[in-house]
């Protein structure tokens, strides 16, 4: 299959009403996205993401409703608190995990009681979406486990000759995916740190809670997000493990290390901002990756970034991206 990349919305909504997957931009990452309400198209996603059934999916919704409606097109039961969420950060990062109604088909949500939902802020999805008649399923546009695309050309890199068409949005605004909020116990409870900082959540809700156990959002295993090259999280000890200068790749926050050559470094934002570090991540972690391959680097090393706002989901991504010896 030829992919074409494009910006063409009626021919992406044409591909999406055929049952075939489009590769779509929204300010976290890229989607690969198919009808959320044809159960068949969505199978195709698990297939060409080599994506475990047990991982369910987002649906995504146009913002041409208001957020109860938009709610209510999936969820079976709206509580105080998520729609107050959607009220406050939607069109956004934030995905809420809900009751689901009968008709979302149980391989979006992997049999699951609830279902994933978010309405996202880009441009071109959102006229997507309102030119559609069905809501979007769509997960990162990456193989399963690994780093998710934050520019189209990323996604061709991994999926091209598997998917119709890559709707090009540029470069992702956010470059993280969605923050994920749950109910556990009748209580809202934080299911995926992501885009959206967990202090603007609690500034709506109050004290959150984090889920710590991986079962509770079933795609968040231990490891995940992680390049080919083995990661070192919060350790830049690459001499402790036997590694000189040259052989290594840094990841770092605001400034580079004077010993090692500068084309192996990834500084992520030199003015300290954590949203500019954010929105670099996926793509340093890939030229990283890229330059270990083709220069024979050993391993990255990354700093830990500081735990507020954004820097919370970095590390949170780093550490899982992070390599375990057996
Ligand atoms: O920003 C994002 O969220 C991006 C863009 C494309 O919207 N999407 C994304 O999808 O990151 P994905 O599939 O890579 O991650 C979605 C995660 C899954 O790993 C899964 O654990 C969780 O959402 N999820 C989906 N449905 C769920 C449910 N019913 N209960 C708990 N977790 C769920
Ligand atoms: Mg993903």
């Amino acid at each position: 299959m030829h992919t074409q990349v494009g910006i063409d919305v009626e021919q992406a909504a044409r591909l999406l009403e055929q049952g075939e997957l489009v590769a779509i931009p929204t300010e976290t990452v890229y989607g690969l996205a198919a009808n959320a309400l044809n159960a068949q198209a969505c199978a195709r996603i698990f297939e060409v993401k080599n994506r475990p059934s047990f991982d369910p999916l987002i649906v995504h919704l146009a913002a041409s409703s208001d957020c109860e409606a938009a709610l209510a097109s999936c969820a079976r039961v709206i509580p105080d608190w998520a729609l107050k969420l959607a009220r406050t950060f939607w069109p956004g990062p934030l995905t809420l995990v809900l009751p689901r109604k009968p008709l979302v088909p149980d391989i979006v949500t992997s049999g699951l009681d609830t279902v994933a939902l978010r309405m996202p802020a880009h441009t071109l999805a959102q006229r997507l979406l309102e030119r559609v008649p069905f809501p979007l399923a769509a997960p990162s546009a990456n193989p399963f486990g690994f780093v998710s695309p934050t520019t189209a050309q990323h996604v061709l890199d991994q999926l091209g000759g598997r998917i119709a068409y890559v709707l090009d949005g540029g470069s992702c605004r956010v470059g993280l995916e969605s923050t994920i909020v749950g109910e556990q116990g009748g209580r809202p409870v934080v299911l995926r740190l992501g885009g959206l900082g967990l202090e603007e959540l609690e500034n709506v809700l109050g004290t959150l809670t984090l889920a710590t156990s991986s079962g509770a959002s079933p795609g968040s295993l231990e490891s995940h997000y992680a390049p080919r090259t083995p990661l070192y999280f919060d350790d830049l000890g690459y001499r402790a493990r036997g590694l000189s200068p040259d052989q290594v790749g840094l990841l770092l926050f605001r400034a580079p290390l004077a010993e090692v050559p500068p084309d192996q470094q990834e500084v992520l934002s030199m003015s300290g901002d954590l949203n500019e570090a954010a929105r670099n991540l996926f793509a340093a972690l890939r030229r990283l990756d890229a330059l270990a391959a083709s220069r024979g680097l050993r391993a990255i090393f990354t700093q830990k970034f500081p735990e507020r706002g954004l820097g919370r989901a970095i590390n949170d991504r780093l550490r899982r991206a992070s390599f375990r010896p057996a």
